[in-house]
């Protein structure tokens, strides 16, 4: 008990602390925004005293706090709502009770949560992927794959594929009424990474890419190999993301210790030999004027990580890290950026060069958008920001699927 109120006064000091923290001018919902990044800034703090102090991981005070309200897979006059399996992976299944006399369209959704926290049965999830269903008559699959720290990369991506495979089998799409040639793979975050992942990996499979119509990247994170674009200079300390927490999640993603990390905030982790991969990503030919300001592009420090991580090199990580050839053959592509997020440059990146190599894409920009709003619409966060993202992302399925 005593302990329990140690914990909630420590809470209650910080928060009073991080609430005066500046929040960018332009933001609608000032001061939603400024409690949500005052919680986030806390939690985190609070995890790391826990760490230090030997009671708890990091990441499980996060985990603890974004899994209290799982939804129960409950139906309801429009959508049959049902738990099950694809390939021995846990999806949630949106299914429209309404009669059609045509195929629906099918939307594969990859929650976010920095590869360890999340699932497609939060709350915020569950409420997106019903409301799909029932917008676009469509059938919505939500995927619970599996998360690090405990399955590092490439656990999750293979677990996206695993089910986007399953589903697209002529068996099963005829056994939901699925339209075989209207068919997208969305998510946001680092849902969007895999998502992106994803949808490249599938490329290599003829009887499954040309079921794959579009895809959907809702703020999506898309290279690790370059930390210091504008995006994260600008927004080295949040709103609500920082820096240092994107970085401390991917770490555990990558199955990394403390000098990973430390070598990633000096932007000093890529190996001797990947100078090569930096014209992907490389923000001063890509970004637009506006973004570059005043920042002076300084090539990353090669060679001083002694541990070696292959996947820093792999485009399932970092789709970015894709070639111009491998790019070309991809599907109609949805993309939405937010402006205070460290991630917004890897979208813009990612729309120049999809779009220089003749992909069709859509961009969204949000220019008062922050990072994971689509997950804060519920109680007590009520971000109207995530419905307005979802009712953009929706228009475009609308429209173009
Ligand atoms: C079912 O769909 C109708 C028509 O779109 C809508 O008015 C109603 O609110 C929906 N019901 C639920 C529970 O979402
Ligand atoms: C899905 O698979 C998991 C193990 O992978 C199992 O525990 C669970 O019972 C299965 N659920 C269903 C609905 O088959
Ligand atoms: C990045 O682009 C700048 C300007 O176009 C160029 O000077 C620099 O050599 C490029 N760096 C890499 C690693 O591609």
């Amino acid at each position: 008990m005593g302990y329990k109120i140690l914990c909630f006064g420590i809470f209650c000091v910080l928060f009073a602390y991080y609430i005066y923290i500046p929040i960018p001018e332009n933001i609608e919902e000032r001061w939603r925004v400024r409690m949500i990044d005052a919680v986030v800034k806390t939690t985190s703090l609070v995890a790391t005293l826990f760490e230090e102090i030997g009671l708890m991981k990091y990441e499980d005070t996060f985990l603890t706090l974004s899994l209290v309200h799982l939804s129960k897979p409950v139906s309801d006059e429009n959508v049959t709502v049902i738990d099950t399996n694809f390939s021995d992976v846990p999806v949630r299944l949106y299914l429209p009770e309404k009669k059609s006399e045509i195929l629906r369209p099918a939307i594969i959704y990859l929650h976010g949560g920095a590869f360890v926290l999340g699932s497609c049965k939060m709350q915020s999830y569950d409420d997106l992927n019903r409301w799909t269903a029932n917008k676009l008559d469509a059938v919505v699959v939500g995927i619970d794959y599996r998360l690090a720290p405990q399955y590092p990369f490439p656990a999750a991506l293979e677990d996206c594929v695993l089910v986007v495979k399953f589903l697209l089998q002529d068996k099963i799409l005829e056994k939901y009424g699925v339209d075989p040639a209207r068919i997208c793979i969305s998510g946001d975050s680092s849902g969007a990474t895999l998502a992106a992942a994803a949808t490249q990996l599938l490329q290599n499979y003829p009887e499954y890419k040309e079921k794959i119509k579009a895809q959907a990247l809702l703020y999506p994170g898309l290279q690790f190999i370059d930390r210091s674009m504008p995006s994260h200079q600008d927004n080295e300390h949040g709103p609500i993301m920082s820096v240092e927490m994107g970085v401390k999640f991917v770490i555990l993603y990558l199955n990394g210790n403390s000098a990973l990390k430390e070598a990633i905030l000096r932007n000093e982790h890529m190996p001797e030999g990947s100078r090569h991969l930096f014209k992907f990503v490389n923000w001063s030919d890509f970004l637009p004027d506006k973004y570059k300001k005043n920042h002076i592009y300084t090539e990353p420090v090669l060679g001083k990580l002694k541990a070696s991580y292959p996947a820093l090199l792999d485009s399932r990580l970092s789709p970015l890290l894709a070639s111009d050839s491998q790019l070309q053959s991809l599907p109609l592509t949805y993309i939405l950026t937010c402006e205070h997020d460290i991630v917004r440059d890897d979208g813009f990146i990612y729309v120049a060069r999809l779009r220089n190599v003749g992909v069709q894409v859509t961009h969204d920009h949000i220019e008062d958008g922050v990072h994971g709003a689509i997950t804060l619409t519920t109680l007590p966060y009520n971000l109207h920001l995530g419905l307005r993202i979802r009712d953009k992302y929706i228009n475009w399925l609308e429209k173009k699927l």
